[in-house]
């Protein structure tokens, strides 16, 4: 069983994770504009992966006995300055989820319910991932930055990003 605590906290993450996917799509959608589609399939992938997370913590709270309230999802950002600016934001809204994620690990913690904690741990391990592949781009987007020829060879690297479906052990039983 999941307290009501945890369980409204892990649907505002169901939310959030929708949020995040609409963001990216968002972000795709200015990068396709921009002429920039290696970005925008990066950022196509990365809104795939974020449902994932979304699906996957929605079957866990079912798991769990718990109840998934859907609600509205908030409209993204659309418009940017420029594709570092899109990855600053990228590099900033990754950031913010990790905060969420210890959150809700330090609610389970609070009520020692292992077994959410364990759950949890496989977000936290990759967050340090989300965090590590943003900042890398935004180093290497501002080193080229004043150089076309240099965005469109780091554009022609985010074009070969595919997308690999998160499946968690628990949702293959
Ligand atoms: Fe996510």
């Amino acid at each position: 069983m999941l307290s009501k605590n945890l369980e409204k906290a892990l649907n505002d993450q169901i939310n959030f994770e929708y949020y995040s996917a609409y963001t990216y799509l968002a972000m795709s959608a200015y990068a396709e504009e921009m002429d920039f589609p290696g970005a925008a399939n990066f950022f196509k992938v990365q809104a795939q992966e974020e449902l994932d997370h979304a699906r996957i913590i929605y079957n866990y709270v079912f798991q769990k006995g718990g109840r998934v309230e859907l609600e509205a999802i908030k409209k993204p950002r659309v418009s940017y300055d420029n594709i570092l600016d899109v990855f600053e934001e990228g590099l900033k809204h990754e950031q913010m989820v990790t905060k969420r994620i210890y959150n809700l690990a330090d609610i389970a913690l609070d009520e020692k319910e292992h077994a959410t904690m364990s759950f949890l741990r496989w977000f936290i391990d990759e967050q340090v991932e989300e965090e590590e592949s943003f900042s890398n781009l935004v180093k290497k987007i501002k080193r080229a930055s004043d150089s076309l020829a240099n965005m469109y060879m780091i554009d022609d690297e985010l074009a070969t990003r595919t997308y690999v479906p998160s499946i968690k052990a628990s949702e293959q039983a």
